[in-house]
């Protein structure tokens, strides 16, 4: 893989820069900035090279048709502010841009194109998008992590047209990743929750040979309890899941990864109500778990703490209601008391969980927050991901 921090001239370059600036829009208001501010680095690094970037990117899922309410426009309007620059947003359609078309101020240093999926060609990896957009640039620079799960036109086909580079974000996306899957420094730890756990099945099954300690809490935990014997009351617990178990604990057997989940958790009747303490055989069958409980945190703590490296990905219980944020946060916090002493490596990954260390002001406190979703879980299953790929 080539890395564009590596290359020795950009200058006056064109760059056909793929970023994932699929941000969830409302009414044309972006309702949550991070990964824009994620991408500032590469474009200040590339306009610190003199390059003229070209920016691709999606929003949403507008399935090769024209779209108003999923324009580029309310993107590049923040990004305009954040960077103190000029951005020009074409929405003229590709196949009729040229090259020398981009460009023609003085002073011109970024253009957008509108949402590259409002083509039908983006999503089929296709080879006249590709070369369409290959004649527009001089290089092409991939730094959108969170789509490389895509085998679509700007994140695969086009670098069979142009020379390609990893971007900035995507190579500390990696090397993170990396950290938790290939280069591990032991003990490893993963602690992982969420709803469902055939969701989360191929990455646990991935994870086990490598790691030492499994952590399963949140709403799947709920299944593994039930499994072990346990009532749940009326808790979430998803059906046919009894199989995924057996085998989650036979092969954790075999390769000497334990698997923890809750001994003492937090109940309530409803998701609004107030929690209580309860251990396992004090369920009663109106009762829903909504949080791991003080012993099951003991525990949880003792382990981070012994580890050299952390994977979190899932809240530990319905943080939503502050009454069951106890669990994630007390997690939060032994990890990012270890993380200040710089004596672990913390990878923190997924929508909800991201919104729970938001939430409490830590995103600078775990050493890589990943805003890539199916990419990431993807990337921790194992699978080879079609966008790194093409990296070569
Ligand atoms: C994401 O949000 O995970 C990426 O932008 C990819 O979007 P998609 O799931 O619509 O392909």
């Amino acid at each position: 893989m080539k890395y564009i921090k590596d290359h020795e001239n950009l200058s006056q370059k064109s760059v056909l820069l793929r970023l994932d600036l699929n941000v969830p829009l409302k009414n044309g208001l972006i309702t949550d900035k991070t990964r824009i501010d994620k991408i500032l680095p590469i474009i200040n690094f590339l306009l610190s090279k003199n390059s003229r970037i070209i920016v691709v990117s999606h929003v949403g899922r507008p399935n090769g048709k024209k779209n108003s309410d999923l324009s580029m426009r309310p993107i590049c309007e923040y990004l305009e502010k954040k960077i103190k620059k000029k951005i020009k947003l074409v929405s003229d359609n590709i196949f009729r841009l040229e090259k020398d078309d981009l460009f023609k101020e003085k002073f011109d240093e970024i253009i957008c194109l509108e949402n590259i999926r409002f083509y039908e060609k983006e999503e089929k990896n296709d080879t006249s998008l590709a070369k369409q957009l290959a004649g527009l640039a001089d290089l092409f620079v991939n730094d959108a992590f969170s789509c490389s799960h895509r085998a679509h036109t700007s994140i695969c086909k086009i670098t069979e047209f142009l020379p390609s580079f990893a971007g900035l974000q995507l190579e500390a996306e990696l090397s993170a990743l990396k950290k938790v899957t290939s280069e591990i420094v032991k003990p490893i730890t993963c602690i992982i929750g969420g709803s469902k756990i055939s969701t989360k099945i191929g990455i646990i099954k991935n994870l086990i040979p490598k790691f030492n300690n499994i952590i399963i809490v949140g709403g799947m935990a709920n299944n593994v309890l039930n499994y072990k014997g346990n009532q749940i009351g009326k808790s979430v617990k998803e059906k046919n899941c009894e199989k995924i178990i057996e085998e989650i604990f036979e092969t954790s057997k075999q390769y000497s990864c334990s698997i923890i989940y809750p001994v003492d958790v937090l109940v309530g009747k409803t998701v609004n109500s107030v929690s209580k303490v309860k251990v396992l055989d004090e369920i009663d069958n109106d009762d829903l778990i909504l949080d791991i409980g003080p012993k099951t945190i003991d525990t949880i703590k003792k382990v981070i703490e012994n580890s050299e490296t952390v994977l979190w990905n899932g809240p530990a219980g319905y943080f939503e209601n502050p009454n069951f944020a106890n669990g994630s946060h007390e997690i939060a916090k032994a990890i990012i008391k270890k993380n200040k002493k710089k004596s672990i490596y913390s990878v923190v990954g997924g929508g909800d969980t991201i919104a729970l260390i938001n939430g409490i002001g830590a995103i600078r406190d775990f050493n890589f927050v990943s805003t890539a979703g199916g990419a990431f879980l993807e990337y921790l299953e194992g699978k080879d991901l079609p966008g790194i790929k093409a990296l070569g």
